[in-house]
């Protein structure tokens, strides 16, 4: 054995036992912050300390009040302060920057395209006035439709520049979910595209826009973006709108950001939740762009020098984030990249990092489980020593890939912020600050700052450490969704009707997940309590997928449940009942997850189509899911007894093992 390989076992033991890890200490030098006196600071003098995060903007108008909390838990932020969002992400870097990259786009086949502070100023102004041309005003909610082109991050600051909130939906939903979306969202414009690369293989989109805008309830206008150009399936039709043309038409032309109030939305951005319909979270101006900056600065440690690269999709809330308003609104340089991790080598991110001399790193666990798999020859063949923090974000992350991730990717010299948060949020809740506090791989860490939440039992109680129960957030936080689109019945129903006393004045937020709180205060976040799955990170409602199969012809009923999946965390499981005369055949099992792409997206694919005669129910005909699941997991079956008949999922589980 070579002394090098010596090394590196003895270096995996020690690492195996270590389950505290102090920041290193050249981090420490140079971090955002460092003194751990704000943890105090935030309790003595809450809710003002928030001022912190909206000094980190420019405002047209300053605040009256941080926090206006007379109708619970309608809460407001930053009250009457007026401000832009496009403003603050382009315009304000102008002098200082504007020959600095704010975007660094690199296409799947390899180009690549930077766009300048200046740029992307000229760019969003131009778009903008073409938004403008096409009749959309302030308050004219526009859907976008689009991959990771960067198209995207502009049309989505030429909306925030004329006040027009946009509600953008993940390329790879399906038709029916995006009709869906901008139905919901009374959107009557369509930002898309032609389609796009994976794999090196152009894809077409714009029939699945089409397809989509086909189920509108009102005529749309649709604007799309050329990413294709010859590859493209079909030429534009009458009334659809050339991105480039509308650019051209209005180069040069500079539109006055519109002054928004910060309780203004700035957007929408539906999710899943327990019922079937998606929600749509709504979004502020003032309130999310400053917690969305202030935890790029705190938690990312985000500088405007920096070259910091978050792998998420914009379709999703991290990519809204933390792609671009929080790296922008910092003045940073954001890394945008459209392709996949191993195309065309399983090398390609380290490939960027060594290439871009990336800063911080910022992705989610299901992608640092792949890299573990394939193995470390891949970053190895790298320069990674650019890289001064990485991130995880969207699922639990188990101390085995943490560790990897720090070694192998950090070099042990990273900090690692495992940061818990949702849509609703707005921004990471809970999770160290890297110059602050030691870390413990597989908890996510304290609350930031001013975040004030605990882990409780069903009567709201704070659990023993080391015990489980309910996270809980109780008090509220700048970025927090102020209510669900045009809803604010199901806003109440969804989030506060769990914990909160409101005669008593205890108003609390309940994210519906399952954690564990420890001696130190460290939270471990063990995964969502209602029927929400988390597939690679993206998370699916179990409902959404059985009313897709229970829509096929054939199906009498049906039920989802999520299973352990080695790479994805969960797998999605359908234990379907067919109808009298329907044949249990393969190609039935392919119609039903055909069904389930259709009515939301590949990312739904159900792992296993299971048929079954009966679902096990309990006598007052709930489904009990804890038993599917325990099936799908080939664990030991928990308690029957409260089951109509017990002797079902002995039969399901023969099924599916005999499978
Ligand atoms: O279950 C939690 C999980 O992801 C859910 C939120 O999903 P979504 O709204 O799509 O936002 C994902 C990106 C912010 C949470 O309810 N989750 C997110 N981050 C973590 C996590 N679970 C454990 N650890 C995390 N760091």
């Amino acid at each position: 054995m070579s002394d090098e390989s010596e090394l590196d076992v003895e270096l995996e033991a020690r690492l195996e036992q270590q389950d505290v890890f102090e920041p290193p200490e050249s981090f420490l030098e140079q971090a955002n912050v460092t003194d751990e006196s704000i943890y105090e600071e935030f309790e003595e003098n809450w809710p003002g300390a928030w001022e912190r995060a909206a000094q980190l903007l420019d405002w047209e108008q300053r605040w009256d009040r941080v926090l206006d909390d007379s109708d619970e838990p309608f809460y407001e932020w930053f009250v009457d302060g007026k401000l832009n969002a496009a403003q603050n992400c382009v315009d304000r870097h102008l002098e200082d920057r504007g020959d600095q990259p704010a975007i660094e786009w690199i296409g799947e086949l390899g180009e690549t395209r930077t766009y300048t502070y200046d740029e992307l100023h000229r760019k969003v102004n131009e778009f903008a006035a073409g938004l403008r041309a096409q009749g959309i005003e302030e308050d004219d909610v526009v859907a976008m439709y689009m991959p990771m082109v960067p198209e995207l991050p502009i049309a989505m600051l030429a909306c925030a520049r004329i006040g027009a909130p946009h509600a953008v939906v993940f390329a790879g939903f399906s038709a029916d979910a995006l009709a869906e979306r901008m139905n919901a969202s009374n959107s009557r414009h369509l930002v898309t595209v032609d389609g796009y690369y994976r794999r090196g293989d152009a894809l077409d989109h714009l029939s699945k826009a089409r397809d989509g805008l086909e189920l509108v309830d009102e005529e749309a206008t649709t604007i799309v973006v050329d990413r294709l150009g010859d590859d493209a399936e079909s030429a534009l039709a009458d009334e659809e709108l050339d991105y480039d043309t509308l650019i051209d038409e209005h180069a040069g032309a500079t539109v006055e950001p519109v002054t928004r109030d910060a309780e203004d939305m700035l957007f929408l951005m539906y999710t899943s939740g327990t019922t079937g319909k998606p929600k749509g979270v709504k979004h502020t101006t003032g309130g999310y762009l400053s917690y969305a900056a202030w935890t790029s600065h705190a938690v990312l440690d985000i500088e405007p020098d920096d070259t910091y690269w978050c792998s998420a999709d914009i379709g999703w809330i991290t990519g809204h984030s933390y792609i671009v308003y929080g790296p922008l609104a910092l003045g940073t340089t954001t890394v945008m990249y459209e392709g996949t991790p191993d195309y065309p080598e399983k090398d390609r991110l380290w490939e960027i990092v060594d290439e871009y001399d990336v800063t911080q790193l910022y992705t989610a666990p299901t992608a640092i489980r792949a890299f573990m798999k394939w193995g470390e020859e891949y970053p190895d063949r790298h320069d990674l020593s650019s890289l001064r923090l990485l991130g995880t974000v969207g699922e639990p992350i188990n101390p085995r890939a943490w560790k990897w991730y720090y070694k192998h990717i950090g070099n042990e010299s990273c900090p690692i912020v495992d940061t818990w948060w949702q849509t609703e949020t707005g921004g990471m809740m809970i999770t160290t600050l890297p110059g602050i506090s030691h870390m413990k791989p597989g908890s996510a860490g304290p609350p930031l700052p001013g975040v004030s939440a605990d882990v409780v039992d069903t009567a709201g109680d704070p659990v023993e450490a080391g015990d489980a129960g309910h996270l809980i957030v109780n008090k509220p936080w700048p970025g927090m969704l102020r209510t669900l689109y045009r809803n604010d019945e199901r806003f109440i129903g969804e989030y506060w009707d769990e914990y909160s006393i409101p005669d008593r004045d205890r108003w609390v937020y309940f994210p519906e997940d399952g954690a564990k709180i420890d001696g130190d205060g460290y939270i471990t976040v063990l995964g969502r309590v209602d029927d929400v799955l988390n597939v690679s990170g993206h998370r699916l409602g179990t409902m959404e997928i059985e009313s897709a199969i229970v829509g096929v012809e054939g199906v009498a009923e049906a039920a989802v449940v999520g299973g352990d999946h080695e790479m994805k965390g969960e797998a999605v499981y359908g234990y379907v009942i067919t109808e009298e005369g329907q044949d249990e055949t393969d190609a039935f099992r392919e119609e039903i997850v055909a069904a389930v792409e259709d009515a939301i997206g590949p990312i739904a694919r159900p792992e296993q189509v299971i048929f079954t005669p009966e679902l096990p129910k309990t006598r007052s005909g709930k489904i009990m899911r804890r038993l599917l699941e325990d099936i799908a997991n080939e664990d030991e079956l928990g308690n029957t007894s409260t089951l109509r008949n017990p002797n079902v999922v002995h039969d399901i589980q023969s099924k599916v093992q005999g499978d």
